[in-house]
């Protein structure tokens, strides 16, 4: 459907919990609170809310959290949008641990794609930015095989850190070895990402460059996002930007969002919020619950204003929101 700006809306991202087994720096560092479990939307709440979107028109689905796979029923649920007339893609975004143990039944619940979060190939770095000492380059690789091997469509997704721009090229490397798209994400200052240093996406670019003379960048549209994208003859993938504050690409977001308590939000800066659980726990109808979802998403903010830090009114961290 059409927001009041005339943005064509077709993707809906739902945070399925706030729960995560990694402790991201600036996602949600050791001592964040969770949600009740009461509070968390259940599997049927979340079907309703997709369906209706269905009905709006929104055709494509990303599972989110925290991390998915830390609820039971994952790969069920994702069957059970999969199987909703008028929902064409649905896919996950995930930080991988658990991912190997669960491609199989992921794919056969007919997973579009995923994302795998990943911001180094370093295990000491990978402690000091994320908690877990386990890392394992190695493991990571068979994963990234195991997801090649069956088909599914796979990207990594690296957060810019200064713990990590030097490793830059060293990561978009894993698109010379696979057929995964690697896209950088700046830093945004939402939750803890706010009281972090930022790293210029552009002078990461640059860095590139040095390694892959050829880069340049291709219009290819590769997924439902607003990567920019970079090729080079050597790369099997392509080099993408999600550069959210220094290339600010509101005027085409085609996102709402709904986060694991069942708050629709329409933009990532603001708070606002359309309380769907309060409705559905009142017992709506199908129909108030379309409009009130319609409501919200038509009303969804022109921009963010990631570069006024006082306007930024959204409060939650990233795992209540889901990235
Ligand atoms: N800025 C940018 N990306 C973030 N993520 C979590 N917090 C932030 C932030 N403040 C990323 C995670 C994951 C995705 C869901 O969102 O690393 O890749
Ligand atoms: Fe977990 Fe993802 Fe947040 Fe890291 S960024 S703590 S992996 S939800």
């Amino acid at each position: 459907m059409l927001d009041q700006y005339g943005r064509s809306i077709d993707y809906l991202r739902v945070s399925i919990t706030d729960r995560c087994n990694l402790r991201c720096r600036y996602c949600m560092p050791d001592g964040a609170a969770f949600e009740s479990h009461e509070a968390i939307l259940r599997y049927e709440e979340i079907l309703r809310i997709c369906r209706a979107a269905t009905e709006l028109g929104l055709t494509k689905f990303k599972i989110t959290g925290g991390e998915p796979l830390v609820r039971r029923g994952c790969s069920e649920l994702v069957a059970a949008v999969k199987a909703l007339p008028g929902a064409e893609q649905v896919t996950m975004t995930t930080n991988g641990l658990l991912l190997e143990q669960n491609l199989d039944a992921l794919c056969a619940a007919g997973l579009d794609a995923v994302n795998i979060s990943l911001d180094t190939l370093e295990t000491e770095k990978f402690r000091q930015i994320t908690g877990f000492p386990g890392f394992r380059r190695e493991k990571l690789l068979a994963l990234l095989r195991a997801c090649c091997d069956r088909g599914l469509r796979t990207k990594l997704n690296a957060v810019l850190l200064p713990e990590n721009r030097e490793e830059a090229p060293a990561l978009a490397a894993l698109a010379a070895d696979f057929p995964v798209d690697l896209r950088f994400i700046e830093l945004m200052p939402i939750g803890f990402g706010g009281s972090l240093a930022r790293v210029e996406p552009d002078a990461v670019l640059e860095g590139l460059y040095r390694v892959w003379p050829d880069l340049h960048a291709t219009e290819e549209k590769r997924g439902n996002g607003p990567a920019r994208y970079y090729r080079s003859a050597a790369l099997q993938g392509c080099i993408g930007f999600i550069d959210a504050v220094s290339h600010r690409f509101c005027a085409s977001c085609n996102r709402v969002r709904l986060t694991s308590t069942g708050q629709l939000k329409p933009c990532l800066s603001f708070d606002s919020t359309v309380d769907l659980r309060a409705l559905l726990r009142a017992g709506c109808s199908d129909e108030e619950l379309r409009e009130a979802l319609r409501e919200g998403i038509f009303r969804k903010p022109r921009a963010h204003r990631f570069d006024l830090p006082r306007e930024i009114t959204e409060k939650r961290i990233m795992s209540q929101i889901g990235g």
